[in-house]
Parts: C-alpha cells; sequence; structure tokens
C-alpha cells in the first residue's frame, strides 16, 4: 500500500509531479492563454474583496494565494486563521469573497468560519481535496484539488495542488477582472506547466537532502527564513518539521529579524533561509552575513548559480531557476524531505507523530 515506500509520507511527496499535473489537467490552455474552471459556473467578479479562511499548512497555503490574488487579480485579499476569523466578528458582507482551503473538508475551524460567512451574506468558494466533504457541501463554488488521498498526517502533495489551484485562481480573475493580458497569461502558464518536470529533477537529488539530514537532526532549535511568496513557504518549513521531528522551528519573515529573533542566534542554531531573486534577495544576503557573525550555522535554499548565497552558507540546496512566483513550487519539495530525513534519523513516528490527528474535527 506504500507503494514501496517506507512511510506514506514519502510516498505522498514523490507522488507530487503526478498530482500536480493531475490539478493543472483540463484547466490549462496554453494555445489560448487561459486558465479555465469548469467548477465556476455563474460566477460573479464583482466582489470588493477576498477574506481567506483555513487553519495550518493549508492556511500557508492561503498565504500564498493572497499575493497572487493581490499579484494577478488586483484585488485586495485578508488571510485569517479560521479560528480567530470565526471568533471575532468579523467585518464582512455580501461584497466579500470567502475563500476557504481545507484538504480534508472537514476541519471544524474552518467549517464554522465558512458557516459564519455564510450567515453574513458572504459568497463561498472553497479548495478543498475530498470530493463530498462537509466544506464543500456549504460553500457555493468548489475547487477541487486532486492531490488524491493523503494519508499521512503532515500534508504534503495537497499543499502543493493547494498552491496549484490558487495560483489559477487568481489568474481566472486576473483574466476576467481585465488585469491580466493573454500573453502575460500564456508565459507563466508555459512555465507553470514545466513545473513537474522540475519537481521530478529536485526529488532525483533527494540523497543529498538525507546527507544534509543526518548533519543537523541533532540540532533543538530552527528558524526558517523568507520573505515574498517565500515568506509562507518558511511558515511551511518550520511546521513540517516541528510536527514530525518535534524540533523547535520557527518560520519568520526574515525581514523581522532584527526586531527581535536575531537575539536566538548562536553556534547551537540552525538556520533556514529561502533565497529567491527578486529586490529582497540582497537584503537576506544581509541576514545571512549577520547570522555567520554570530556563528550561527546556515542551510541556504536558492537558485542553481547563486554563488553569493553558497558563499554566506554552510549547505546550500539549489533548485532550478523559474519566476519568482513559481519557486514556491519547487522550494516546497527540499523542505519537505528535510522535515522527513530528520524525523526518520531521529526515529519518530513519522505518519503518525504525536498528539496530532489527520484532521481536526473538534476545536
Ligand atoms: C500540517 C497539517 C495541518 C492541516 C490543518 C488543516 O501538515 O496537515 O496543519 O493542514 O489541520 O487541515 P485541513 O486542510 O484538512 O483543513
Amino acid at each position: 500500500e506504500k507503494g514501496g515506500y517506507k512511510h506514506f509520507m514519502l510516498k505522498e511527496i514523490h507522488e507530487q509531479p503526478q498530482v500536480f499535473e493531475d490539478t493543472l489537467a483540463g484547466r490549462v490552455n496554453l494555445l489560448e492563454g487561459q486558465v479555465y474552471f469548469e467548477e465556476l459556473q455563474e460566477f460573479p467578479i464583482d466582489f470588493e474583496r477576498v477574506v481567506i479562511v483555513a487553519c495550518g499548512t493549508a492556511c500557508h497555503a492561503g498565504m500564498l494565494g493572497r499575493i497572487f490574488l493581490e499579484k494577478f487579480a488586483r484585488i485586495p485579499t485578508e488571510v485569517d486563521y479560521a479560528s480567530e476569523f470565526r471568533y471575532r466578528d468579523p467585518l464582512v458582507d455580501s461584497k466579500t469573497l470567502v475563500l476557504s482551503i481545507s484538504q480534508s473538508g472537514e476541519t471544524a475551524d474552518t467549517l464554522a468560519a465558512v458557516s459564519l460567512a455564510r450567515e453574513k451574506g458572504c459568497r463561498v468558494v472553497s479548495v478543498c481535496n475530498v470530493l463530498g466533504s462537509s466544506l464543500t457541501r456549504i460553500s457555493d463554488w468548489v475547487l477541487y484539488t486532486r492531490a488524491g488521498v493523503e494519508i499521512s498526517v503532515a500534508s504534503t502533495k495537497a499543499f502543493l495542488c493547494q498552491m496549484a489551484v490558487l495560483l489559477l485562481f487568481a489568474i481566472y480573475l486576473g483574466q476576467h477582472r481585465g488585469c491580466l493580458g493573454k500573453e502575460e497569461t500564456r508565459r507563466l502558464l508555459e512555465e507553470l506547466v514545466t513545473l513537474p518536470r522540475l519537481i521530478r529533477d529536485i526529488l532525483e537529488r533527494e540523497e543529498d537532502i538525507c546527507k544534509l539530514a543526518k548533519k543537523f537532526y541533532l540540532f533543538r532549535n530552527f528558524l526558517y527564513l523568507g520573505r515574498g511568496v517565500l515568506f509562507p513557504l518558511a511558515l511551511e518549513g518550520a511546521l513540517k518539521l516541528k510536527e514530525i521531528s518535534y524540533i523547535h522551528a520557527e518560520g519568520l519573515s526574515a525581514g523581522e529579524m532584527k526586531h527581535g529573533p536575531i537575539a536566538l542566534v548562536e553556534p547551537d542554531l540552525a538556520t533556514f533561509v529561502l533565497v529567491g531573486q527578486d529586490v529582497v534577495r540582497s537584503k537576506i544576503i544581509g541576514n545571512m552575513e549577520e547570522i555567520k557573525a554570530r556563528q550561527g550555522k546556515i542551510i541556504a535554499l536558492c537558485c542553481f548559480g547563486d554563488q553569493e548565497v553558497a558563499e554566506q552558507a554552510d549547505e546550500v540546496i539549489y533548485i532550478p531557476r523559474v519566476t519568482e512566483c513559481l519557486l514556491p513550487f519547487l522550494a516546497i519539495v527540499p523542505m519537505q524531505l528535510f522535515a522527513y530525513y530528520v524525523a526518520l534519523e531521529k526515529g519518530c513516528d513519522i505518519d503518525q507523530p504525536r498528539n496530532l490527528a489527520k484532521s481536526v474535527t473538534v476545536e
């Protein structure tokens, strides 16, 4: 049942190129430079803002979804933990589109947030992986991730598919709201469809990550730093590590380092730094210099050929160079593998981490 893999988590990490392709199937038209969603019949585009609600990993996908929606559809978007949204008497109304994200479609807080939104007159679109789940029955529209059954408690392939659906949805809205041209869309989609192959390439270098994990599994504290599209990924990388290896890990926007967390840096602290290629790249290199000056250990994840970053780091993981907004789809894979191999090295129960359940159906 685990297809020759030692754990469901590893099997599911390896399924990612395939489920990514499945999630794009029929939704991307390269010739026309267009995104289609069969599910979005009679979908209005006249709402004023989007509020995303989700929990855990799904919320990290939501934070990236917000960046996509603001960038490609130019629509004001907020993200909230469902557990916060539902108790805050949130300011939402019939002009608000609530976008909920859930792998299982059974998370209690997410369901409650959506019910509340409906009471307040919002329209609700949900990104969900489980056909016919409770969430899909209380949503106006459902965009399915096609990740297949996810068994490992730590979500991997569902997260990747959530990011993909959110990007497609942002492009779809951008086109319908007239802020994204055919040519720009076509270029983006052409690159998007190459990602499964690039993810396969990263998976083939799995052994390097396994070796890296052997060097780092005894560290007791990790920081994960990123900015822009890589900030939500820093949060997700830290969550993966803590939930399956029980190592304390904190995800941060690198820009916040000097406002407090830098006080933590010492030789026993490991920092996983995610570096893209946009305007904030030089700022992150600055963070790395500061960490190095205090003898902190650095694992850098950056694009092939980024010598400047490699020089500042103790260890480097390279990923292929793609448009900045597509980097998360590649950056996530080494982080999942790293968490997996650290947990393996520590002898943890990877598919059933202590204190956790696959779907959180109670508050
Ligand atoms: C982490 C993880 C959890 C879930 C969260 C929401 O790996 O799996 O953080 O993402 O409990 O679950 P769903 O997406 O089913 O609503």
